[in-house]
């Protein structure tokens, strides 16, 4: 059996982020922007690979695996990579679960539930249908609200993520968090980071969430509370409402010394830092059947894996710490 995946600082890798298309049906403003290049669908690995490389992390001892995109359910066989992911649920792995827009949710929320998902992530920055359009571009809010539905239906737990963006969507910081509390949802706030040029301005945006954590505190009782899945995010029970907000906090609160993950691209390249440009080739290895080759790819990443991002968002200038967009990764 093969060691499992640890770093040079002794942080074990149990959570794998698996970019299954960098394509996706939105432009959010922040993400991308408006003219995008997406890879040649010759570069991408198959569904059957998608699968094989999950299980080469399964066996190094990743227990935990997130899909996602760009929007991973416009990926043609989507539900059949869940299904073979989710086999091995309860065996090597203890999760299966997915981030996505919402948009195309209510097609494939009871495929995702058969193949063993139990929660699942879905970005939401806005409820009102004008500033929804405004910020994906060309998204139609009643399409997100109906998948919501149906994977309400199914019995998926959800938790809504919201980008925070200064002068966007502050003002809807608070009914979002009431509203998750009325549907039954986890909601998270992310700080956004400096990833990949985007038509807009990011200092203009950005808005630090501390900020934003003590307005809500002069309004209600959050007390911090250790509910841990495996993320980023710093979670606090909003004792008035009965709801869990989290808080993603690159910016303003470095959370890396923590760090359990690395993502894999749609063409197979392992990232072993959201903020840094190095990645590893797996999809060579992949192809070349050998399971020496990969674990050899995979320790090579492992050998690389910085200490930290190093994002800022400075005064006057957010220049991107990375080239490449948040879609690559799946952030
Ligand atoms: P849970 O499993 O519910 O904890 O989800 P998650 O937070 O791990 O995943 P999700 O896809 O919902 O990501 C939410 C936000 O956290 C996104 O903006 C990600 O880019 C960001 N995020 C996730 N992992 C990292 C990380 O390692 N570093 C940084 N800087 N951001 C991350
Ligand atoms: N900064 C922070 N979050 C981002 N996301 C996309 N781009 C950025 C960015 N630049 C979010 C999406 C989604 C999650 C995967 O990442 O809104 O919720
Ligand atoms: Fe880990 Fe890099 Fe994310 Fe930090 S930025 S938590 S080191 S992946």
């Amino acid at each position: 059996t093969s060691p499992r995946l640890t770093d040079r600082l002794g942080r074990r890798i149990s959570y794998l982020r698996l970019s299954v298309t960098d394509r996706c049906d939105l432009r959010c403003r922040y993400c991308m922007a408006e003219d995008m290049q997406f890879l040649p669908n010759g570069d991408l690995l198959t569904i059957d690979e998608l699968a094989v490389l999950s299980e080469n992390f399964i066996r190094r001892g990743v227990r935990k695996i997130r899909l996602t995109g760009g929007e991973p359910l416009v990926r043609r066989g989507i539900d059949d990579l869940a299904r073979a992911i989710g086999r091995h649920i309860g065996h090597g792995l203890d999760e299966l679960t997915i981030t996505t827009n919402g948009t195309l949710l209510d097609t494939h929320a009871e495929a995702l539930a058969a193949a063993g998902v139990r929660r699942i992530n879905v970005s939401l920055d806005s409820r009102d249908p004008d500033r929804f359009r405004a910020i994906t571009r060309r998204g139609d809010l009643a399409d997100v609200l109906r998948g919501l539905e149906a994977a309400k239906a199914t019995g998926l737990a959800i938790k809504i993520n919201m980008v925070a963006l200064k002068g966007i969507n502050d003002d809807e910081i608070e009914p979002m968090l009431r509203w998750c509390a009325e549907q039954g949802f986890d909601m998270t706030l992310i700080e956004t980071m400096p990833l990949g040029e985007v038509d807009e301005d990011r200092v203009d945006r950005f808005l630090p969430l501390d900020g934003v954590r003590a307005q809500l505190a002069a309004d209600y009782t959050l007390t911090p509370i250790d509910h841990r899945t495996g993320g980023p995010a710093r979670y606090s029970r909003v004792e008035e409402l009965g709801v869990r907000i989290g808080f993603i906090t690159p910016m303003t609160a470095n959370f890396c010394d923590g760090c359990n993950r690395v993502r894999v691209t749609a063409s197979g390249e392992i990232f072993p830092c959201l903020g840094h440009e190095d990645a590893i080739d797996l999809r060579g290895a992949l192809r070349s059947g050998q399971s020496d080759a990969i674990d050899a790819a995979l320790d090579e990443a492992m050998s690389i894996k910085p200490d930290r991002h190093n994002f800022r968002i400075a005064e006057r200038s957010a220049a991107p710490a990375v080239r490449r967009h948040m879609s690559v990764t799946g952030g």
